[in-house]
């Protein structure tokens, strides 16, 4: 495991140094310096660890934004000042671990070794137990089908313990990928197409981007003229590797019924529609419920998802029941000021404004998604979730 050590301060960088490559299974380099003049991604090596001390607010701010640029490192931090202040922030910019300092070589030793194996957990090469596939699709162009995908695919990852796949199949305009990362992903769902002969877990990985822990990412084609390369047995093998190597493989199937969206959909163990109580929504929302009886999917593998949901609209979700004959509503506040920046940011609300109503109802609906751990209660959704694969 690469582990970059980062301190200004000399005797640390020997005592802590000589602990760390003590460990056979720790590549460690060692840089004593401040952070905001490391050089810490070495010549383009990124490290999957970096023990960081910060002395100075400066280092801090060159942390906040290392970890917003690299979310795949796990950070372990030794501060002067743990204040709560201190560790809340540290906590939002995702860092793994704070020690208070001064730390002893052993404890820092014992606080990586603890990060390690929790790094190592997340292997992907280890078989995903009950993995379910969840397509979300747009009843009408700019519902936020994309905004809620994307979210929920990080909450359900449950800070990294979970892996989590969050494929673009909304092929010809796909943005998920800039939902949760600011940075062009490397390959796409076409060139996955392209090599789909040699299919297996390892080319699926490495055309993914990791973009937190436990969280990966497949990007739409960059050229929408790309889309005629993937086909909907593409789309079919695409995610049935998916569903082996994740714990959930989410779907960002967009608005248009295509051949490899309806592909998506048939292979999704269920399906989230969203859209928004105004007339047009309502309107493609029955619409998309016909299609839905016409392909004969059952009841229950249909969820509807009322987004940017506001008390005193002029319908309520009482109306939407009534119109699409449906018994439950699951309902996302509107929220202008929290997601237009996360949006803008490419980082997930609940890294940006965790304590919104948006932020605290997608957790909500991530909770009843992902199955309760034993000996908890069960919400009412996770008791729709019991369909077999297609
Ligand atoms: N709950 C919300 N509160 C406020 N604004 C929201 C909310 N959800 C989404 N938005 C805004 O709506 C915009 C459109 O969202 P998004 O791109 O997710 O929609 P979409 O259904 O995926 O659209 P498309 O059909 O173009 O793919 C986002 O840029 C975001 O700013
Ligand atoms: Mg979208």
């Amino acid at each position: 495991m690469k582990i970059t050590l980062v301190t200004p301060n000399e005797d640390n960088a020997r005592t802590w140094g000589t602990a760390l490559r003590g460990e056979s299974a720790f590549d460690v380099t060692i840089v004593t310096t401040a952070l905001p003049a490391a050089n810490v991604l070495m010549n383009g090596m990124i490290p999957e660890m970096l023990l960081v001390e910060t002395t100075t607010p400066k280092d801090f701010l060159a942390l906040e934004a290392l970890a917003s640029a690299h979310p795949e490192i796990d950070y372990v931090v030794v501060g002067n000042e743990p204040s709560p202040d201190f560790l809340l922030r540290a906590m939002r910019a995702g860092v793994r671990e704070v020690l208070p300092a001064p730390a002893a070589p052993a404890d820092v030793l014992t606080a990586l070794r603890r990060q390690a194996r929790k790094r190592a957990q997340l292997d992907t090469t280890r078989p995903a137990q009950n993995s379910k596939v969840l397509a979300f699709v747009s009843c009408k162009g700019g519902s936020g089908a994309t905004f809620v995908a994307a979210n929920l695919s990080h909450l359900l990852t449950e800070g990294g313990q979970r892996n989590v796949a969050l494929i673009d199949l909304n092929l010809q305009f796909g943005d998920a990928a800039l939902f949760v990362s600011s940075e062009t992903p490397l390959s796409n769902v076409a060139d996955v197409a392209r090599n789909i002969g040699r299919l297996d877990a390892d080319l699926l990985r490495s055309s993914m981007s990791q973009v937190a822990p436990g969280l990966w990412v497949l990007a739409a084609p960059e050229d929408p003229a790309r889309v005629a390369d993937v086909t909907p047995e593409h789309v079919r093998q695409i995610i049935r590797q998916a569903r082996e190597m994740f714990d959930f493989v989410v779907l960002d199937v967009g608005r248009s019924l295509s051949a490899v969206s309806l592909q998506a959909l048939d292979n999704a163990d269920e399906i989230f529609a969203v859209l928004q109580l105004t007339l047009p929504f309502i309107r493609d929302g029955k619409r998309l419920r016909n299609v839905f009886r016409s392909l004969d999917y059952p009841p229950q593998k249909i969820h509807w998802v009322v987004n940017r949901h506001e008390k005193d609209g002029q319908f309520t979700v009482d109306d939407l029941k009534k119109t699409l004959a449906i018994e439950h509503v699951i309902t996302l506040p509107n929220h202008y000021e929290a997601v237009a920046a996360s949006v803008n940011q490419g980082v997930p609300v609940e890294r940006i404004a965790p304590r919104t109503t948006i932020a605290k109802a997608l957790r909500d609906l991530a909770k009843e998604i992902a199955p309760a751990p034993v000996g908890k209660s069960r919400g009412w959704l996770t008791g729709l979730f019991h369909r077999s694969p297609q």
